[in-house]
């Protein structure tokens, strides 16, 4: 059979919509990756710090003072407690190591899934998904949020705001910048939008509440969704 792996990157506010874990999602999520494994498919998931990372970070901000490394550390903290519970929820198909850091990655392991989660401060879990994909060789992350493309603008503020389905890493990276900021939203964070851009790595962004799109990529089929790159 043969193998092909995988990274995803799994926006924490999709775990962790508002505080609460969102359990129907990690059932539904792993029956979909479980699926694909069967017929081929190697995963790495790198899992965000969603509402946990935003109300540790608010809650450090309020009392203060703090630097921005120590938001990033509450932030890195925050995602290695959802990769634990990643890892926890796949433990009959995934490798026994969370990873911290992504240069440790096997190049080849034997089992389906292998988690991963924050690194050190100055970027998102973004990041530490296209540092994998280097590593594997792989072409492609795919980023699962919870908005179904790229807009032209915030489409909650702008009512004029359009889908993008296709992208160059050039005229993206003038949308969202260089620069990094603890606790930043933004569709792929600059820092690992440079390094895909270098790197020659397309990034996908999907509405990972949409697990039959999800399937459809893994399938080869049609999808909704962004392809940057
Ligand atoms: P993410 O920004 O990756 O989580 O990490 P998220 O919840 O998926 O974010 P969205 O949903 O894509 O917006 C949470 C925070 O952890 C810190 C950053 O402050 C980041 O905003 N972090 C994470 C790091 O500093 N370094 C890392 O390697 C990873």
């Amino acid at each position: 059979m043969k193998s092909s792996t995988l990274v995803i990157s799994v926006g924490g506010s999709i775990v962790v919509p508002n505080g609460e874990i969102a359990t129907d999602f990690l059932k539904a999520f792993k029956k979909t990756l479980v699926s694909h494994a069967k017929k081929g498919w190697k995963f790495v998931i790198v899992v965000g710090g969603g509402g946990t990372a935003r109300s540790y970070q608010s809650a450090a901000k309020d009392v203060g003072p703090v630097t921005r490394d120590d938001l990033d550390w509450l932030g890195i903290h925050s995602t290695r407690l959802n990769g634990h519970l990643m890892r926890t929820v796949f433990r009959d198909v995934a490798h026994p190591v969370m990873y911290k850091d992504p240069t440790r990655v096997p190049k080849r392991f034997k089992e389906r899934v292998l988690v991963a989660a924050g690194w050190k401060p100055g970027w998102s879990t973004d990041y530490v998904a296209t540092r994998i994909a280097k590593r594997l060789g792989a072409g492609m992350v795919l980023n699962l949020s919870n908005v179904d493309y790229l807009y032209t603008a915030d489409p909650r503020k702008d009512k004029t705001a359009t889908p993008i389905c296709e992208i160059g890493w050039k005229d993206f990276r003038k949308m969202v910048g260089d620069t990094w900021d603890p606790g930043m939203n933004v569709p792929f964070d600059p820092v690992a939008s440079r390094l895909a851009h270098n790197a020659g790595i397309q990034a996908v962004l999907l509405n990972g509440t949409n697990l039959e799109n999800l399937s459809n990529v893994l399938d080869g089929k049609s999808f909704v969704g962004t392809v940057i790159g």
